[in-house]
């Protein structure tokens, strides 16, 4: 992401041959980040089926859902010395094979114990290729497009998501219809076929020349080199990638490194912005959507998963335009836009359901506008930014761990709000304005998204003090600053 703007202005592919194989590698990993979105997003279409087929409650969803996030975690805790150890390529083949025969799992699950564990299994490919592919890409492609193919795997995700939601909604069953449990059963499995178009694409394609340089095997090395790179520049790029080597090994870091007193404001910029990211509840609505659908009203499962797909939509669209907009105006400025705008949203959608009973056929259309407001400006400041300030605060030496341990947290905070959604609708429902599902009260969510309205106006408060105006400024400007003892405001 760091790159971007220099990549997009100057990005050329290389020619001919090479320019064929960077477009192949692109492509194959795109299907890493379309992977990545397609199996956070699929379950929220399944849910409202296999609750119905299981009769489970909405603590049994809670539970499924935070599995998958819970083996992210534990993937992506481990991913980093397995990609050191066995090589990039391998990790990718094995999270392709884990992500196919967790979608065929999840798909056959015949109870809700049986889903907790294929989500959790699939899960850990999830968190696997949320490190991995990034790091491959980031190795194999030439460094001129190197920026653009990065940021690319974040605008993937989001198409991933979107791609879910269109699925789901083609397996989707009105109401009575003959199989209508059973439904959910293909939109997990369709997860099968990306995972093995990248599995298959991944066979063909080499070893980052970084890893295989590292392993001692410099022929090799060359000779991926001469596929993607310039023929003109390939020993000026294994010279740099011997020196950048050599640094390594001179600094093997370890996690204490991050604990330094001077590096301490790199990591509650890391931490906090993914705090707020999460906490101010984009997950409630990536994964609940059909399900917040129906509390406003939409009858059915099926016409309320047909509503997320416009939330999927909005968030691809604002998503491209963060990325012209991110080094353009600055990160100060798209973070208090942004995140006044998901407050205002959120107090707006929070009061809609207050007034509920008042409001009468207007809850459903404006619960969806307000639903794609605040998904919009999510995607034009907290989603992108998070990502992009944690790969930028950490010095050199510490970015790798810097930057696991702000996806760490961004997994664990994801988890934590997955895991206690309906606890809180539940605990926060208004006297008086509960709604009854199908028989059942399902309490209100004006409470819950009060509450993360609230925490919106505490990240807005924070980020006036901790959020760094990196735009323009050069990584080892920004290490000399934290040297310094400054404040990220002085940046
Ligand atoms: C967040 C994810 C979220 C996604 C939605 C990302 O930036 O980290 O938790 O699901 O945006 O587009």
């Amino acid at each position: 992401m760091t790159e971007l703007t220099p990549a997009l202005r100057t990005g050329a592919l290389p020619s001919g041959k090479n320019r064929r194989i960077v477009i192949v590698i692109a492509a194959i990993a795109s299907t890493g980040g379309l992977l990545f979105g397609f199996d956070t997003g699929v379950i929220s279409g399944a849910i409202p089926y296999f609750q119905s087929r299981f009769q489970i409650g909405n603590d049994w969803v809670e539970l499924i859902t935070t599995a998958g996030l819970l083996g992210a975690v534990i993937g992506a805790l481990f991913c980093g010395r397995l990609a050191d150890v066995i090589g990039r390529k391998k990790v990718i083949l094995a999270a392709g094979f884990v992500f196919a025969v967790g979608a065929l799992w999840s798909g056959m699950a015949g109870d809700a114990r049986m889903l907790i564990a294929a989500r959790f299994f699939l899960g850990s490919a999830i968190g696997v290729s949320s490190f991995a592919v990034p790091l491959y890409i980031a190795e194999i492609s030439p460094a001129r497009t190197r920026g653009v193919l990065v940021s690319l795997f974040q605008l993937l995700i989001t198409i991933g998501i979107m791609v879910s939601y269109f699925s789901d909604s083609a397996f989707a069953l009105p109401e009575g219809a003959p199989g209508y449990a059973e439904c959910w059963r293909p939109m997990f499995y369709v997860g099968v076929i990306p995972a093995l178009i990248m599995f298959i694409g991944m066979v063909f394609l080499p070893e980052t020349p970084r890893w295989l340089l590292r392993s001692g095997r410099e022929e090799e090395c060359r000779s991926v080199l001469e596929r993607v790179e310039d023929p003109a520049e390939i020993g000026d790029v294994i010279a740099r990638m011997k020196e950048e080597i050599a640094l390594e090994a001179g600094n093997r870091v370890r996690w204490s490194a991050v604990v330094q007193p001077w590096l301490r404001t790199p990591l509650i910029i890391a931490i906090g912005i993914m705090f707020v990211q999460q906490f101010t509840g984009i997950n409630t609505i990536i994964y609940y959507s059909p399900k917040i659908f129906l509390m406003a009203g939409f009858e059915g499962a099926r016409a309320a998963i047909t509503a997320s797909i416009t939330v999927g939509v909005v968030n691809v669209a604002f998503c491209v335009v963060s990325l012209f907009l991110v080094d353009r105006i600055g990160r100060r400025k798209l973070y208090f836009t942004g995140v006044g705008g998901m407050v205002v949203a959120l107090i707006a959608l929070s009061s809609c359901f207050v007034l509920q009973a008042h409001l009468g056929n207007m809850v459903k259309p404006v619960t969806v506008a307000l639903v794609w407001i605040y998904c919009a400006c999510f995607s034009v400041s907290l989603g992108p930014l998070g990502w992009l300030i944690i790969s930028e605060v950490f010095p050199l030496n510490v970015r790798g761990i810097g930057s696991s341990i702000g996806s760490l947290s961004c997994w664990l905070f994801n988890g934590v709000v997955a895991f206690t959604f309906f606890k809180i609708v539940r605990a926060l429902t208004f006297p008086g304005t509960d709604i009854v599902i199908g028989g059942d009260n399902v309490g209100n969510p004006a409470g819950a998204f009060a509450l993360y309205a609230l925490v919106g106006l505490g990240g807005l408060v924070w980020g006036f003090f901790f959020i760094p105006e990196t735009k323009g400024k050069s990584l080892e400007h920004i290490e000399e600053h934290w040297r310094g003892g400054k404040s990220p405001r002085q940046l």
